[in-house]
């Protein structure tokens, strides 16, 4: 697969808005190099001024509705990719995807239709990591036909939810996102801590080490 004397390499190409998607893509990169690959990193960035990202923020049930229309018709936005060059051959691309409104975040989609993904994912298998609060089925459908239609092979997905029921998780992100400190307790519901808890980051050596054998 991977050239001669070189290792193989994996890509993660991501976006994170408070640092979940994130804290997946640091285990997965040590749990990469656990099994003898290295590991690329791209983050994108929403730099759309139709799009304006605020994390906390002030009116967030205004500014959560605001994103239904977008991401309801997948829209794509203006992003920018750090580095702005990924590597052209890598053995495996990685996709970390936040889910908003039960889709891909707005910069995924726009990563998935862009030249850059048309290039990376030809040829190529893909996995795919998806984040949410608690619905992430139409986020992975996205993604993976999409990377399908750009001629990738999808290899594997890993999916992280918050904990909590959907009232808990709920009630978590709206403190969140609002005074970006969740409570113990709001409306009398017991809240979980914002966030994927450490056990399902667990889950990420074992899928890892899963690919890298079956991809040799
Ligand atoms: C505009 C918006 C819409 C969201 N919609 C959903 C949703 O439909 N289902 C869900 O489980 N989580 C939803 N979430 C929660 C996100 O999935 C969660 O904040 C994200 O995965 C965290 O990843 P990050 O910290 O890397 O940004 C939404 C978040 C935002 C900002």
């Amino acid at each position: 697969m991977s050239g001669v004397g070189r290792r193989p390499r994996a890509l993660i190409v991501y976006f994170s808005l408070t640092g979940q998607t994130s804290r997946v893509v640091e285990g997965l990169i040590s749990s990469w190099s656990r099994c003898g690959w290295d590991t690329e990193v791209c983050r994108i960035h929403l730099e759309d001024p139709r799009y304006p990202l605020a994390h906390p923020v002030p009116g967030v049930w205004r500014f959560l509705l605001r994103w239904i229309p977008p991401q309801l018709a997948h829209r794509t936005g203006d992003i920018r990719l750090d580095p702005p060059e990924p590597s052209a051959e890598p053995d495996l691309v990685v996709i970390g995807s936040p889910t908003w409104w039960f889709n891909p975040a707005l910069p995924i989609v726009s990563f998935m239709q862009s030249q850059h993904a048309e290039g990376l994912l030809q040829g190529k298998p893909f996995a795919v990591m998806t984040i949410c609060r608690s619905a992430w089925a139409g986020n992975l459908a996205w993604v993976r036909k999409r990377g399908e239609a750009l001629g990738g092979r999808f290899v594997g997905h890993l999916a992280f939810r918050f904990p909590g029921n959907t009232a808990q998780s709920m009630l978590a992100f709206i403190h969140k996102f609002k005074h970006d400190r969740v409570p113990t307790h709001a409306w009398g519901v017991p809240l979980h801590p914002y966030g994927i808890q450490d056990d399902h980051l667990a889950a990420i050596p074992a899928f890892v080490r899963k690919i890298a054998d079956e991809l040799g």
